[in-house]
């Protein structure tokens, strides 16, 4: 498989690495820096493209991508206010598009039974709910898509909450200070946490906990080239659910 590379940081750094290992060859990179060869001349040397690079550049390379006619898989964070737009793009242009805040098969496992618990907690109103994530402190979002997917997964199973709310942890305000009909975020930013979620439902008695923790970024790009390769001969839009089939 030819892989375009649009976003050559941490994270495309790491799916280069496994690329190459894996036998496919690495036909175009793109970072600030060269902004200018994300052509679609370029492009369409590449079967995919594979996009982890900043909230603010995420569109317009997914848009670019779709209407030069490459399939593309993106995992950039913070611009989901954009994500219909680049759905309603690729439909437009019979492209394929594959977005996933967290391509990680064990968060995506943690994802399901986050939303099979919070439904099991639907009738249970002494527990209160609260998510907690870690990452590095490069991160320069928050809180992350990863703990947004939780809470909205929760949000579609418990009535007793209609909002999420976050908080950096470093500006000192803790979850008991979070309005009621809201489940709280605290988000913690200590090097070199590659990413560390938990969910906790809490009442005067007990307390329930789930949580995945990330050893390396080597599970979101290993997740990142299997649905390139997954996608390779489809068209539409398609998330982790679609793969993996829960
Ligand atoms: N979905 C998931 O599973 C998952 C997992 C991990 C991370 N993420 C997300 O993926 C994104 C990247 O993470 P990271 O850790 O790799 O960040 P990073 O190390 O900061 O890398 C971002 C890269 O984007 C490049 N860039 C800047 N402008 C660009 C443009 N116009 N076109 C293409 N690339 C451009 C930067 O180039 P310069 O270095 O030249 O500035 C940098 O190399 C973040 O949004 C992060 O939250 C998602």
């Amino acid at each position: 498989m030819k892989i375009a590379i649009l976003g050559y940081g941490k994270m495309g750094k790491t799916i280069e690495r496994l690329a190459i290992q894996k036998g496919h060859e690495v036909v175009l990179k793109i970072s600030n820096s060269n902004q200018h060869e994300l052509t679609k001349e370029n492009l369409i040397k590449a079967d995919v493209a594979i996009e982890f690079s900043r909230p603010e550049t995420a569109f317009h390379n997914i848009a670019f991508t779709l209407k030069s006619g490459v399939p593309i898989v993106s995992g950039t964070t913070a611009w989901l206010e954009k994500l219909d737009e680049a759905k309603s793009i690729c439909k437009a242009e019979n492209g394929t598009f594959f977005y996933s805040s967290n391509f990680s098969v064990g968060v995506n496992i943690f994802f399901a039974m986050n939303r099979h618990l919070s439904s099991m907690m639907a009738t249970h109103l002494q527990y209160e709910v609260s998510i907690e994530e870690t990452h590095h402190t490069q991160k320069l979002d928050y809180p992350s898509g990863t703990a947004i997917t939780l809470a909205e997964g929760i949000l579609e199973n418990l009535d007793r909450k209609s909002r999420w709310s976050g908080v950096l942890k470093k500006e000192g305000v803790g979850t008991e200070s979070f309005p009621k009909e809201a489940i709280g975020i605290v988000s913690n930013r200590i090097d070199p946490v590659p990413g560390s979620h938990s969910v906790k439902w809490e009442s005067e008695i007990d307390a329930i906990e789930i949580s995945h923790v990330a050893y390396s970024r080597e599970g979101f790009a290993a997740g990142a080239l299997t649905a390139a390769m997954w996608i390779i001969d489809k068209e539409g839009v398609f998330e982790m659910k679609d793969m993996l089939g829960f």
